[in-house]
């Protein structure tokens, strides 16, 4: 990743004129998944890692953008790119990078930001691709908050986050909830952000300063474009309509009570039945977590997360095996408090709540121990908690 002068620097030599510099990050989900989509609670924090945008505008009505990363150019006039490319995602066209700055130009567009005078963009960013560290949801929030600085227009931090998030489900055509967009946008350095997903509202929590995040990338490549994640979304549906019939005040599973599953979830297929139990108890340990870390408490904090796995794999059917075997590895490490896989899930990464001074020690460990089971050599990041999108000034 190049620092942010070389990349304005870039910037002002393919297009000869100053760029604006935006950033926001990734992150990485404490505890809370597949909850976000039913209203539901979620414990993610921002990390390091992140897409920077640079931006100029333009008067000739297109959109030029570069990706650094993979060291290619777009250049299309607006209706081309937003309208002639929409209609062809939607006849199944494959995801292309480009897809997420032009889906966030068109949910902008859509919203009534001035974008008909086209920009030029420099983009490129760390978060790596692929890995369940919602490197989707930081391109999308860094154009979108590089567009609107370029345009003077004010929008408040939670709307741009559900713009976002539209742009990935209606023009990318990734079915997400809200939780990636929203701590890409409202991180805090050294907090995991607990969100209430049904009302957008979030409270802060405090990362005890002993701990730190360690991911683990399995390395086995995770997508919500896939199949799986739609798939699950109906099935979280399908059983907060059965338990509707009986109490109709459950507007979605965030609703529902374990004493409900365990009335009405014989009226439900065996595997609904189990995505709704995943959820109904992932909700509640989210709430034990804040508690957790508002008393300091990381041995209980990474008590939930490994029940929170548990839940994940079995009856959520979400992870996969290479994932199970760092989980399992982290277990037997001293001074990690707890492990889970992170995110969307079918790969991606492990989140870890280590001790500081056993974050050396817990990162060799784990990397001799995967390459050893797996024969795949794991990439360990240690992130703090980091804060949310923000204009760069050099
Ligand atoms: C992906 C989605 C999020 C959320 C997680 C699972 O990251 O983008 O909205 O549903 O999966 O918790």
């Amino acid at each position: 990743m190049q620092t942010h002068a070389e990349i304005a620097a870039l910037h002002f030599a393919s297009y000869n004129v100053p760029g604006a510099l935006y950033a926001a990050p990734g992150r990485v989900n404490l505890i809370g998944e597949h909850t976000d989509y039913s209203d539901g609670f979620v414990m993610p924090a921002a990390i390091d890692f992140a897409t920077v945008v640079a931006i100029s505008p333009r008067t000739d009505g297109r959109i030029v953008a570069h990706s650094v990363n993979y060291d290619e150019r777009i250049d299309k006039s607006i209706s081309e790119l937003l309208d002639d490319d929409y209609a062809s995602r939607r006849a199944g066209r494959k995801v292309h990078w480009s897809d997420y700055p032009a889906g966030v130009l068109w949910a902008l567009r859509e919203h009534g930001v001035p974008i008909e005078k086209g920009f030029s963009l420099t983009i490129e960013g760390d978060v790596p691709l692929g890995a369940g560290l919602s490197s989707s949801a930081s391109i999308e929030v860094a154009t979108a908050i590089a567009v609107l600085g370029a345009t003077s227009f004010d929008l408040q931090s939670t709307k741009i986050a559900l713009l976002c998030q539209r742009a990935e489900n209606a023009f990318v055509g990734a079915n997400c909830g809200i939780m990636d967009q929203f701590v890409s946008c409202f991180g805090k350095q050294d907090h995991a952000v607990m969100i209430d997903c049904r009302w957008l509202e979030y409270t802060l929590a405090p990362i005890p300063a002993d701990a730190r995040i360690v991911i683990c990338n399995s390395m086995v490549k995770h997508s919500v474009a896939g199949g799986e994640y739609n798939t699950r979304r109906a099935e979280i549906e399908a059983g907060a309509e059965i338990l509707r019939k009986h109490r109709p005040e459950i507007v979605a599973l965030r609703d529902a009570t374990v004493d409900d599953l365990t009335k009405w979830g014989h009226e439900m297929p065996a595997t609904v039945l189990k995505r709704c139990r995943h959820v109904v108890t992932e909700n509640a340990r989210v709430l034990a977590a804040a508690d957790a870390f508002r008393a300091a408490n990381l041995t209980r904090f990474g008590e939930l997360m490994g029940q929170a796995h548990i839940s994940l794999r079995d009856d959520f059917e979400a992870s996969c095996k290479e994932i199970d075997i760092l989980v399992e590895l982290a277990g037997q490490q001293p001074g990690c408090f707890g492990a889970r896989l992170t995110g969307g899930g079918f790969g991606g990464c492990t989140v870890n709540l280590v001790a500081a001074a056993g974050v050396g020690a817990f990162t060799e460990a784990m990397r001799a121990g995967y390459l050893e089971a797996t024969g795949i050599t794991a990439e360990i990041y240690t992130s703090r908690a980091s804060a949310g999108a923000h204009a760069i000034t050099l």
